[in-house]
């Protein structure tokens, strides 16, 4: 049997509470937390590739991924109250449905994470350089500040460096973020707080410019792509996604270890974050549309052209010759907006607050990586040797390291909407298993304790799964491919090395400390 090594909730509760962290957060700081890490390149950037990808209809697209990361939040809520620890849908995939899918799920959390991060790195980039080239003149070659643009022809992966060819922004911001991760620096919730206001008074600032002067006629007509476009395009491809504008949310219940009264304070930080977030967006999107409009690019035949691709790139630049520059094809979707309806400074203080405050959601991604390693490996699955702590920092230096490495290369090759999507395949598995695992769980251990109960899970569960599995299969092409084959590499790790290193294979599973006289060897063999 290959689903048989499950580890007791008991044991993942008592393995916290021996190595747990100190319990230092309350529901305020949560929900800053996890605001704090989901506003960030997904509406300051994407806002463009979803307008590209739906035209004015991406209002609706923000609103179908706020109401997927809402019920994916309601199932996240009850499982991280019962199971207030590190790692988040690894380990209550490990308490609900065995090893081999939680490796899995881990597996896809290293895509949403780490390629999240990258994501942002390139979407700071982005800011970065609009921002200098908009107050100095100085603009870096193309060549420097993009990666190339990924496709495939038929089935064969191919590269176009038309695009770009490495984005160096992206690698230094990378570097200094791990840099500062390795030396120890945790965000402070003071320093989150300030970045958490930078960012609402930027978008504040840009929905109370922008609605006043709305034009009916931008949101005709309202779904030029339709509801369901091919290769991810129409409403629904943009809301897969635009569903990365509110990935993060899950980062509060990564720090459920850290949290005091994790089964109150738990869901209040998901859902407050969540609820927050949804409505600006929304507001956000109503006023780059209202405003400058957002219809899709088009080919000499009429055919909408997918963003990031090298055609999409060559019409931008084309049309850039004209003196034309339409929001879609914006590196910095904001700040532009508000260039273009006249408040120059405020649009370059946009950049600059999302600027200062990009680099704290890659932070959060990178910590939030590193953590999901840390719990993998203090169960065997992964090297031991990785969670090696720095011994003047105190921190897991190596796996930090690893992590950044792997940020910034994907950061320097790839443009900030294929990140995006692939990191979106990765969140999409894990919340869809993590929607399974409570109805798993709600049969199998029905009289356990739920101190947060997912209202009609019955309803909302079934929502939540079928709400991500629909989205995945509106992604483009390349980043629904990327889940199976990184599933693949993930299996073969699992079967050549976790497997037989796993804790709970070796019988080591922790046990509860009211029962002291129990040795931590003696559970049964699985
Ligand atoms: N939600 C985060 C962002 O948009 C990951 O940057």
């Amino acid at each position: 049997m290959i689903f048989d090594r499950i580890k007791p909730l008991d044991a993942i509760l008592a393995t916290a509470e021996k190595k747990s962290l100190h319990r230092s957060l309350g529901a305020f700081h949560l929900t800053m937390l996890g605001i704090g890490a989901i506003i960030g390149t997904g509406i300051f950037v994407l806002t463009a590739a979803a307008a590209q990808k739906a035209g004015p209809g991406m209002m609706f697209s923000f609103m179908i991924a706020g109401f997927v990361c809402a019920v994916a939040a309601l199932c996240y809520s009850e499982l991280a109250s019962m199971v207030p620890v590190s790692g988040s849908a690894y380990t209550y995939t490990y308490a609900v449905m065995g090893e081999l899918l939680a490796w899995m799920v881990g597996w896809a959390l290293i895509l949403e994470y780490a390629v999240a991060a990258s994501a942002v790195c390139v979407g700071w980039s982005g800011y970065v350089m609009g921002l200098v080239e908009n107050t100095t003149g100085f603009a870096l070659p193309i060549a420097l500040s993009s990666g190339p643009a990924w496709g495939f022809d038929g089935l064969v992966p191919s590269v176009d460096f038309s695009t770009g060819v490495i984005n160096l922004p992206a690698i230094v911001v990378a570097a200094v973020v791990t840099w500062l991760l390795v030396i120890g620096t945790s965000e402070s919730a003071t320093v989150n707080a300030v970045l958490v206001a930078i960012k609402v008074i930027a978008l504040t600032a840009f929905i109370a410019l922008s609605l006043p002067i709305l034009k009916g006629e931008n949101f005709t007509p309202l779904m030029p792509t339709g509801l369901l476009g091919h290769d991810g395009l129409g409403v629904v491809g943009a809301a897969a996604t635009i569903f990365f504008a509110y990935v993060g949310f899950d980062a509060v219940s990564t720090a459920a270890e850290e949290t005091k009264n994790p089964q109150r304070n738990v869901p209040i930080g998901l859902i407050g974050s969540l609820a927050f977030c949804t409505v600006f967006y929304f507001l956000v999107a109503a006023g780059v549309i209202g405003t400058v409009g957002a219809q899709p690019l088009r080919d000499a035949a009429g055919t909408v052209l997918p963003p990031d691709g090298a055609a999409f790139t060559a019409r931008c630049a084309e049309l850039a010759q004209l003196g034309e520059a339409p929001i879609v094809c914006s590196n910095e979707a904001l700040a532009e907006t508000l260039r273009a309806i006249g408040f120059p400074v405020i649009g370059n203080l946009i950049g600059l607050a999302a600027s200062i405050a990009l680099p704290s959601v890659i932070l959060m991604m990178i910590y939030g990586q590193t953590r999901i390693f840390f719990v993998m490996a203090r169960d065997g699955l992964l090297p031991e040797k990785l969670a090696d702590v720095h011994p003047k920092f105190r921190t897991p230096w190596k796996m930090t390291i690893f992590t950044g490495i792997c940020v910034a290369v994907a950061g320097a090759f790839f443009p900030v909407g294929q990140l995006a999507d692939i990191s979106n395949s990765g969140t999409l598995f894990a919340f869809f298993m993590v929607a399974v695992a409570v109805m798993i769980l709600r049969r199998t251990d029905p009289n356990r304790h739920r101190p947060f109960r997912t209202p009609l899970v019955w309803v909302i569960a079934p929502i939540a799964a079928l709400g991500c599995l629909g989205l995945y299969l509106n992604l483009p092409f390349l980043a629904k491919m990327v889940l199976p084959v990184w599933g693949a590499i993930g299996l073969a790790i699992y079967f050549f090395y976790s497997r037989k290193h796993s804790h709970v294979g070796l019988g080591l599973i922790e046990v509860h400390e009211e029962d002291p006289d129990v040795p931590p060897s003696a559970a049964p063999p699985i």
